[in-house]
């Protein structure tokens, strides 16, 4: 039988402490309790029950189509599988800015079904919502750089904070969400060196998808990790060339990350 190591649950002071010590924080996405189970026990710091799934799971071309609903249905299917991991779930499109009201009750919502910290993409315009919601107790995970939601607006799936106004955006952007209370901030698509300086200036973990491999930690979507999602991004590793099991793939990726041999410089920009 496979040896199942026992571990605490991490919490947010886990998350403080591994920042502190300086080792890398691994976060990979998850939306059911099979595969949640499976990265719990693959040593993952963190799952992210992402609004991805409205391409991975749903199908669609986009995650603006997911709804609260969704998203509060995977979270739970997630608390179901996980026992120790930090379970992180977005807010979905439309679920955060239209109000901050309904940004709240959305967030309570999420929650109620299993999660420990909410995720909101977005700069200056979500900090309000940030402040509220930490003074009722519920962390909040910012996301900037390339933001999925805003695929329209940006035109396409592009690095963002290559120019000089980009990174000065970006570099305004991470110390609004530190100071509005947010504890962990995922940098998307950015140039490696603008996630090092960022990094380096934040009193908060840095959590990088195609941000080079200076952030605190490093998050990837599970069917890229498994390369099964059709053509993978630059910044994806398929881990489970060389891997004989979907677990051994999975502990590959949290090995490569812990050990900083993932993210090379071949996955930056
Ligand atoms: O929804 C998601 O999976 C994400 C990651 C790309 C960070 O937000």
């Amino acid at each position: 039988m496979a040896e199942i190591v026992q571990r605490k649950p991490v919490k947010l002071s886990t998350l403080k402490k591994l920042y502190e010590a300086k080792e890398p924080i691994v976060m990979i996405t998850g939306y059911d309790a099979t595969f949640a189970r499976i990265e719990d026990e693959a040593g993952t710091d963190m799952i992210l029950v992402g609004d991805s799934l409205g391409m991975t799971m749903q199908g669609n071309s986009t995650t603006l189509p997911v709804s609260i609903e969704d998203m509060a249905y995977h979270t739970a299917c997630v608390a179901k599988g996980n026992k120790t991991a930090f379970i992180v779930t977005d807010m979905p499109f439309g679920s955060y800015l239209v109000n901050e009201d309904e940004g709240v009750a959305n967030a309570v919502e999420l929650m109620k079904a299993g999660a420990h910290m909410v995720k909101m993409e977005g700069g200056l315009e979500v900090c309000p919502l940030v402040k509220r919601l930490r003074t009722m107790g519920i962390p909040v995970c910012g996301h900037v750089g390339f933001t999925p939601q805003s695929v329209n607006a940006i035109g396409g799936y592009f690095v963002q904070g290559r120019t000089q106004s980009g990174e000065e955006k970006l570099l305004a952007e991470a110390h609004a969400l530190e100071e509005a209370g947010a504890s962990v901030i995922v940098f998307e698509m950015v140039p490696a060196a603008v996630a090092k300086k960022v990094t380096a200036e934040l009193h908060i973990p840095t959590i990088g998808i195609g941000a080079g491999p200076d952030c605190s930690g490093q998050v990837l979507v599970l069917q890229d990790v498994l390369g099964i999602y059709g053509r993978a991004p630059k910044f994806a590793k398929n881990f489970m060339v060389g891997a004989s099991s979907i677990q051994e793939a999975l502990k590959n990726y949290v090995q490569a990350v812990k050990s900083r041999a993932f993210p090379t410089a071949d996955h930056s920009f």
